[in-house]
């Protein structure tokens, strides 16, 4: 084991950091330090001169971030903030891979080395005990508080948790605003790190001398989520999301907090391939999931986006038992797993965006035939997706869940997408007695225990959860591998809506933002590129594609009309034989909010994909395939930006396909347009 944990002295310490550091006496450490495993980042652990816990860390002898506190504030006095000493620590380490039922990559490597410091306050705060646990991998830390049981303390209510993250260098930052209305769907900021307000996370940002950082969260269970919140200067404090009832946390002792994570690289690619949150979370509870199959689908959606059909009853309603038939025999004829359809229950007509308290998620309407339409799509061998729309009132919602869950499961349907529209305001709790309710953050504790309980429930009727309008993504999949997919970000609906709505540098800030938490549900696939009343999507048709391998999810819709994927054979082609879920990823050429270009092998056969997508800068790329199995040679089929595209004319449906055969550490120089992407499958001769 090289983990090093060594009782600093007092002085040393203070020459190291910088700062003055008191000696507690003997019998005590006054610092802690551990290493990662390839001694690269070295953690310090102490207290300051207000006796606060304070942590820092090296990499490769550089500091990375300065002295940053640790603690809470509560709303019931003697705050966890002062008068802190350490009085002991205790140290472990790992290194084992682990397999996931689907993902990324089949493999996760988990190599770290685990350091527990044990704090105690002073006779002034009633000696309170509070431990951290730093986990130190060689691209990344995580730690946790474990707070643990003890006289005097049976609850604690959080005020807020005041964990410090001094960044020690400048930089720029890619974030979205916390704390804002439209939860996470907005056009992310690009600005210098010291002009972050207050950001969600995970929020990217590259410092002066090109190290990338990504700061976020892991298993963010029964506890709000992490903003993060710049104080002054680089130093961001954590700031929980809210909750009605004056705490933002509410928690009985003992427990352990999520855990809070920075992602370290060199590198956009070192940000991208690593797996950080996923091997902070518990393993698999659920056994064997897979009942779920990665897939691919089309929907009863996008025609609903576009306005061109309703949600609710009437004539332009989308959902009707006919139409579904219509989307099923598609599907089955291009072998796609599954349908989405939207607005098949009770409870769209009317204004449905603040009236939640009216969705069933057992009662079909009156055009649509549950019971028909399941059965067709058994005998084409088609999953009927459900949609569950809450409108933002959980407790409707969880009033149903049960018998909702049942019924799907009854009906051969193995995967739910859920909803949480709710802008006007925040989330309908429960509020304890039958029938009252209260208003909630979308990403407070109250919704936090909400989405789990949906999922938890799901996966006893072996049912998978696809939640827009989510929690964000904190790797909770490895737990809970039926949370399949979210949104979580802006996704493509977007475009329906304006002219360029997402712009062309939307889908490469994805991939190193929002995409580090997990699987989203962006619905590629709109080969028309056209919103409502023909505005235009800033993307090349090229892009639709290569978006397959940009953003990942292990359910992936093709969300345009079925009658525009059937005009586009050839695109059509590429969507049909792109996998959903792979042996390995690799992000071999890209730049964060740039473009991102990803090398990812099949996990049912030898054939490799590469592809992505582009900002609006023009480029010449050359990639060399360094990835490919040696001694074969692969059939490269390319779809590709066509000479002159650009997302800014009718010159965006310009595409050009090409063929040709390829090896082992061949180069391929690709062109990218504005707003462009690409994508090539590569499949070994005999
Ligand atoms: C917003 C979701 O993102 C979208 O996919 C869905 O169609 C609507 N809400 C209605 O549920
Ligand atoms: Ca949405």
């Amino acid at each position: 084991m090289r983990l090093l944990k060594t009782i600093v002295p007092a002085f040393a310490l203070a020459l190291a950091a910088g700062t003055p550091v008191p000696a507690f006496g003997e019998e005590t450490p006054s610092a802690v330090t551990a290493t990662s495993p390839d001694g690269s980042l070295v953690l310090t652990v102490t207290t300051d001169s207000s006796k606060r816990p304070t942590w820092s860390l090296t990499r490769k002898g550089k500091l990375l971030i300065g002295a940053s506190k640790l603690g809470f504030t509560l709303t019931d006095g003697l705050n966890m903030v002062r008068g802190f000493r350490i009085v002991g620590s205790e140290t472990a380490s790992a290194d084992t891979t682990w397999e996931q039922p689907w993902g990324e990559r089949r493999f996760v490597k988990d190599k770290h080395n685990d350091v527990l410091v044990r704090f105690e306050q002073n006779a002034d705060y009633a000696g309170r005990r509070m431990n951290v646990r730093f986990r130190l991998f060689d691209n990344g830390v995580g730690f946790r508080y474990e707070l643990p049981e003890q006289p005097g303390l049976k609850t604690m209510k959080i005020a807020d948790e005041w964990t410090e993250f001094d960044v020690a260098q400048g930089g720029t930052a890619f974030w979205v605003a916390g704390l804002e209305w439209n939860r996470e769907e907005q056009i992310y900021q690009r600005t210098p790190i010291e002009a972050v307000a207050t950001a969600q996370t995970p929020i990217t940002m590259r410092l002066d001398d090109g190290t990338h950082l990504a700061v976020h969260e892991a298993a963010l269970v029964d506890y709000s989520a992490m903003n993060f919140k710049r104080a002054e200067g680089r130093l961001f404090r954590s700031t929980l999301s809210p909750s009605s009832q004056g705490p933002r946390v509410v928690r009985d002792l003992p427990f352990n907090t999520p855990w809070r994570t920075i992602r370290i690289a060199d590198s956009a690619a070192g940000l991208v391939e690593n797996d950080l949150e996923l091997n902070l979370n518990e393993p698999n509870k659920l056994g064997d999931v897979s009942w779920f199959k990665p897939m691919k689908y089309v929907g009863i959606w996008w025609g609903m986006i576009r306005g061109d059909w309703s949600w609710a009853e009437g004539a332009n309603h989308g959902a009707t038992t006919a139409r579904t038939k219509q989307y099923i025999d598609f599907a089955a004829k291009h072998g796609f797993g599954g349908v989405l359809v939207e607005g098949w229950d009770k409870g769209w007509n009317g204004d449905w965006f603040g009236h939640g308290q009216d969705f069933s998620f057992t009662e079909a309407v009156h055009d649509f035939d549950l019971k028909a339409v399941t059965a067709y799509a058994a005998k084409k061998n088609v999953q009927l997706i459900g949609h569950n729309e809450t409108g933002g009132h959980i407790a409707n919602y969880e009033a149903q869940l049960e018998d909702a869950m049942k019924l799907y499961q009854s009906f051969g349907m193995n995967a739910v997408k859920t909803g949480y529209v709710a802008d006007a305001g925040g989330i309908i709790a429960p509020a304890g007695k039958p029938g009252e309710t209260r208003m909630e953050f979308h990403d407070g504790q109250r919704q936090v225990q909400h989405h789990l309980k949906v999922v938890e429930t799901a996966a006893k009727y072996k049912v998978a959860i696809n939640a827009h309008e989510p929690v964000k993504d904190t790797g909770l999949r490895r737990t809970y591998p039926n949370w399949i997919a979210r949104e979580g970000a802006r996704g493509m609906e977007y475009n329906a809506w304006g002219e360029f709505a997402n712009g062309p540098d939307h889908e490469p800030t994805l991939v190193y933002t929002r995409m580090l938490s997990g699987p989203m549900d962006y619905t590629p696939g709109i080969l028309s590129l056209e919103g409502a009343g023909h505005v235009p999507l800033a993307s090349t048709l090229a892009k639709q594609l290569g978006l397959y391998l940009a953003i990942y999810s292990p359910i992936q819709m093709a969300a345009d009309f079925v009658e525009s994927l059937a005009a586009h054979p050839k695109e059509l082609a590429f969507i049909k034989m792109v996998p959903a879920d792979w042996a390995e990823s690799h992000l071999i050429a890209g730049e964060v909010g740039d473009y991102a270009i990803f090398a990812r092998k099949d996990r049912n056969s030898d054939d490799w994909y590469v592809g992505g997508v582009n900002d609006a800068t023009a480029r010449d790329l050359v990639l060399t395939l360094g990835f490919l199995d040696p001694g074969k040679t692969y059939t490269a089929s390319v779809w590709k930006d066509g000479e002159g595209a650009t997302y800014r004319t009718e010159a965006r449906h310009r595409i050009a396909y090409e063929t040709r055969d390829v090896k082992k550490g061949d180069t391929f120089p690709l062109w990218l347009a504005p707003g462009g992407g690409a994508a090539i499958r590569l499949h070994p001769g005999k």
